[in-house]
């Protein structure tokens, strides 16, 4: 019997939202495994700063500055990395946006159309873009999040985004499991990154959050990568359109 493999030897992988938090942690784990991990981000200097972490610990790395609600950028960086190395192994669509905190009845068209074009539609058309360079064996993960299965008070445009990650997430292990390419979906609850520090600033909505989590605290970004891990590698060969839940135990 085979003993499961985690390794991600020679594997080229593409990671939006990779210049800190969850994206970074997820990157870090995999060039640590010996994938080549191409991070994406839209500002730069971020970038280079992750990129210089994760090559201290003797990892291959690069970046590509990339916005991913602008679909002529994310067309470039495909056809540059594709192109480049011939196949994309791995594709991690982690970067979100959550520019409305208020009531569905104060939101404006703005503020959906920033978090559908991010969240959403460059999602959706970074997959399908790199599908074509995805060999057999090829592994996406969606990270979406609880609030796909449960909203948000005062966050349900991006609960919304959510929910249509995991659709499209299922939606796409259908129809790309003919070619050999699974897709899965990583469901976190509160993670200390810069997306929830409003929250985690706030002492009473901090308190009040963490009462709703059974282990009681947030996760760090690390506490995702390890399912991020399982689901890029062969451990996970016959895992696809799964919604993995990794939240402390909120949801059960
Ligand atoms: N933190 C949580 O509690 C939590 C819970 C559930 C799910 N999640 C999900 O986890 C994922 C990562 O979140 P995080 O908490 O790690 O957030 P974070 O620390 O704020 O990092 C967000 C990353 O996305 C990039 N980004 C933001 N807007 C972008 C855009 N328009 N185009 C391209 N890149 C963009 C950021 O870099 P630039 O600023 O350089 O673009 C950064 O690298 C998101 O999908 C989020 O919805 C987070």
């Amino acid at each position: 019997m085979q003993v499961p493999n985690f390794s991600l030897n020679g594997k080229i992988a593409l990671l939006t939202g990779a210049s800190r938090g969850i994206g970074e942690a997820i990157a870090t784990a995999f060039a640590q495994q010996g994938a080549h991990c191409v991070l994406t981000s839209r500002k730069i200097e971020g970038l280079k700063e992750a990129a210089a972490r994760i090559a201290a610990l003797g990892c291959s790395v690069e970046v590509r500055a990339c916005h991913g609600g602008n679909l002529q950028e994310i067309d470039d960086l495909v056809e540059d990395i594709g192109k480049r190395f011939g196949r994309i192994d791995i594709l991690v669509n982690n970067a979100a946006t959550n520019p409305y905190a208020g009531p569905l009845l104060g939101a404006t068209e703005a503020a959906w159309d920033k978090t559908f074009d991010v969240n959403v539609k460059g999602v959706f058309f970074l997959t399908q873009k790199v599908v074509p360079f995805m060999p057999r064996g090829g592994s996406i993960i969606n990270i979406a999040s609880i609030e796909g299965e449960r909203p948000g008070l005062d966050r349900a445009i991006y609960s919304m985004t959510k929910a249509a990650v995991i659709s499209m997430t299922k939606a796409f292990s259908k129809e790309l499991a003919s070619c050999g390419i699974r897709a899965n979906a990583i469901l976190p609850g509160l993670v200390a990154t810069q997306m929830s520090r409003s929250l985690m600033q706030d002492s009473a909505a901090y308190q009040e959050a963490v009462q709703l989590i059974p282990l009681r605290r947030p996760a760090q970004p690390e506490e995702i990568s390890g399912t991020a891990l399982y689901l890029a590698s062969s451990a996970s060969s016959f895992t696809t359109g799964a919604m993995i839940v990794v939240d402390g135990g909120v949801l059960a």
